[in-house]
């Protein structure tokens, strides 16, 4: 559980930018502790002389022994971690049959297995204790699927479903799970040295307009993104800690952030609805006579 009057340890993957350089100042600022990681350490000077933060490399790809290594090295650090935001991503476009199983392997290593593995080596120490929050960083590209977009989109899609299932499976054992479902936010996740949107050689010219038009919007939207990264650091300490607006709240498993995310969100469901009630009389049509004899998941 969250509690505002003593000092906490965090750990953020991907620190040299964006939402993760954010957080640690802003984790400091509200007093507690933060390990900021990064594949290369030296992209973190900035932050080496703030007292309660420390540093270490953590590459979100590295083999599953090499992250267990860099749990129990943080454990060194401040003695132990009560939250990780998993946040390093980056994006990946480009139409599915373009691209290599390579390179979406590469996508998935980063933004899905690389958030699962930390997660797989911190699990023991928060389990030991009885305690612990983890935060993932989703998006509208796991509720929404553009052409073009769907190495991203199903990093993202792949990341929602596994970590609803963690959340069933940590909060008996006191540990609280969190997606953070954001909008566009302006960091630099769009800037052309970050996003890739690779073609075959030669390209397939019928999947020029999606490719284009995905590609064309990403330079337009870079640095016009409506979402505000500072606030959105903000608000999921707010949630996390229950205080400013969160103060005596308790928030579910998604904190969406960014009207964007709460609108595509909101439209997917009511589509999802129209449709299911549609097509009611074509779902039912498969089942069983005896159907209803054992319970539905949920
Ligand atoms: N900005 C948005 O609109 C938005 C919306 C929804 C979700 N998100 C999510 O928010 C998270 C942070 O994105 P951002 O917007 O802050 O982007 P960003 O400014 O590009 O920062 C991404 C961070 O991830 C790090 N990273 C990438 N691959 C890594 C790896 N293998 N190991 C360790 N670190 C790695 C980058 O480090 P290097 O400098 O070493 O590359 C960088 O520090 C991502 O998961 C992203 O999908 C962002």
């Amino acid at each position: 559980m969250a509690n505002n009057t003593s000092s906490r340890v965090w750990l953020i993957t991907g620190c040299t930018s964006g939402f993760g350089k954010l957080f640690v100042s802003a984790i400091v600022a509200r007093g507690d502790k933060v390990i900021a990681t990064a594949r290369n350490i030296s992209t973190l000077e900035e932050f080496r002389d703030i007292p309660h933060v420390r540093l270490l490399d953590i590459d979100v790809t590295a083999t599953q022994d090499e992250l267990n290594g860099k749990a129990t090295e943080t454990l060194s650090l401040f003695g132990r971690v009560d939250l990780l935001v998993n946040n390093a991503g980056y994006v990946l476009s480009g139409a599915w049959e373009e691209l290599t199983h390579e390179q979406v392997l590469h996508q998935f290593q980063t933004n899905f297995f690389g958030q699962m593995n930390i997660t797989r080596a911190f699990l023991p120490h928060m389990r030991s204790r009885g305690s612990g929050t983890i935060i993932f960083m989703s998006s509208i590209a796991g509720w929404l699927g553009v052409a073009a977009g769907g190495p991203y989109s199903a990093s993202k899609f792949a990341l929602e479903g596994a970590v609803e299932s963690l959340q069933k499976e940590l909060l008996p054992l006191g540990i609280q799970v969190h997606l953070a479902v954001l909008g566009q936010f302006r960091t630099n996740i769009l800037a052309q040295d970050r996003r890739r949107v690779p073609r075959s050689d030669p390209p397939i010219d019928a999947y020029n307009t999606f490719v284009d038009i995905l590609s064309r919007r990403q330079e337009e939207t870079n640095g016009k993104q409506p979402g505000d990264p500072v606030l959105a650091v903000e608000r999921i300490l707010d949630v996390v800690r229950r205080e400013r607006s969160m103060a005596g709240k308790e928030i579910g498993l998604r904190i969406v952030l960014g009207s964007d995310a709460q609108k595509i969100i909101r439209d997917q469901c009511l589509e999802t609805l129209r449709d299911l009630d549609q097509f009611s009389e074509l779902s039912q049509s498969t089942d069983f006579p005896d159907a209803g004899r054992v319970d539905a998941y949920s």
